[in-house]
């Protein structure tokens, strides 16, 4: 029987309509691009609300702070660099997590790449260089978790994209392509490893962290136009992400895959 499929003997099959708790509470999760910014704060809430995280990037300092963290909030960790270019670095994740935990249950794609450029101006390097963290890493990370995922009775995959996915924003070409692109594949992965595995992206507004701290600070000119065109006024907290994520990955979204959750505070509801 696969995990999320509702066992005939299951309360919601009850006409108590009583449902699911939104935890992940027990579960195993990769956070890949977890040491930092959006990632860091999925990798911590999983973590607060009772599973066990291992978060990795490219850089030791980056992922040993981070697990400092995670150890502080209950969860059992490991500290291991990965880079989303290398597949190998992934699979030895995939190994860590095997050894530590028994299994993995999920993992969220949070790596992050950026290369501000013209549609005509942006060369190959930087087009490379993005598609090949944005979306490759995406594609690898799937390929790496998934097929052990199933084997083991399902699991769930939450793939961050962004608004540009949809929305064009000025000289970022590459990165709304990659963005674009990750959506389409999470839809292209939740009808292929359906039913074992569900996919799901997350679609997030503003937020400020490291990758746009100074594009988007407080007082200038960009992030007043973001905050006037967002209906709750305002760029979002990392933190807020962290219910969309808990959500998508627990038993309560069973029924949910191929889904884009978008985060944004309305910003991409509203036109002027
Ligand atoms: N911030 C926003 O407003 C916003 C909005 C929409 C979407 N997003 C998306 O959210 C995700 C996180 O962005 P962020 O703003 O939190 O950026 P961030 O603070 O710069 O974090 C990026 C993370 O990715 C890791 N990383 C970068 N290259 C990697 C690689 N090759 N392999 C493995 N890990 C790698 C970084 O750690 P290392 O340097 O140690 O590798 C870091 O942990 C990205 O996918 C971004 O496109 C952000």
């Amino acid at each position: 029987m696969k995990t999320f499929m509702i066992p005939d003997e299951s309360p919601l099959r009850m006409e108590d309509y009583s449902h699911t708790p939104v935890t992940v509470s027990g579960k195993r999760a990769i956070v890949v691009g977890g040491t930092s910014g959006i990632g860091q704060a999925l990798a911590l809430g999983l973590a607060a609300d009772g599973a066990d995280v291992i978060a990795t990037s490219r850089s030791e300092d980056k992922v040993d702070e981070t697990a400092t963290l995670l150890e502080d909030r209950g969860a059992e960790t490991a500290r291991i660099t990965c880079d989303v270019t290398d597949r190998d670095s992934l699979e030895l994740v995939r190994e860590r997590a095997e050894e530590l935990f028994g299994g993995v249950d999920i993992v969220v794609a949070s790596q992050g790449a950026i290369s501000r450029e013209t549609v005509l101006g942006v060369d190959d390097d930087d087009w490379e260089f993005v598609t090949d963290v944005a979306l490759d890493g995406v594609r690898r990370v799937t390929q790496t978790f998934a097929p052990a995922m199933a084997e083991d009775g399902g699991g769930s995959i939450i793939n961050i994209s962004s608004l540009s996915a949809r929305l064009s924003m000025a000289n970022l070409p590459a990165y709304s392509a990659a963005k674009g692109g990750v959506e389409a594949f999470t839809r292209a992965s939740a009808k292929e490893l359906a039913p074992d595995v569900r996919v799901n992206a997350i679609a997030p507004g503003f937020f400020i962290t490291p990758q746009n701290a100074d594009t988007y600070a407080e007082g200038t000119e960009k992030r007043a136009r973001i905050d006037k065109r967002t209906p709750l006024g305002r760029v979002g907290e990392r933190e807020e992400l962290i219910g969309a994520a808990i959500y998508l990955s627990s038993d309560a979204a069973s029924f949910v895959t191929g889904e884009v959750l978008t985060v944004d505070g309305g910003f991409a509801t509203s036109a002027l």
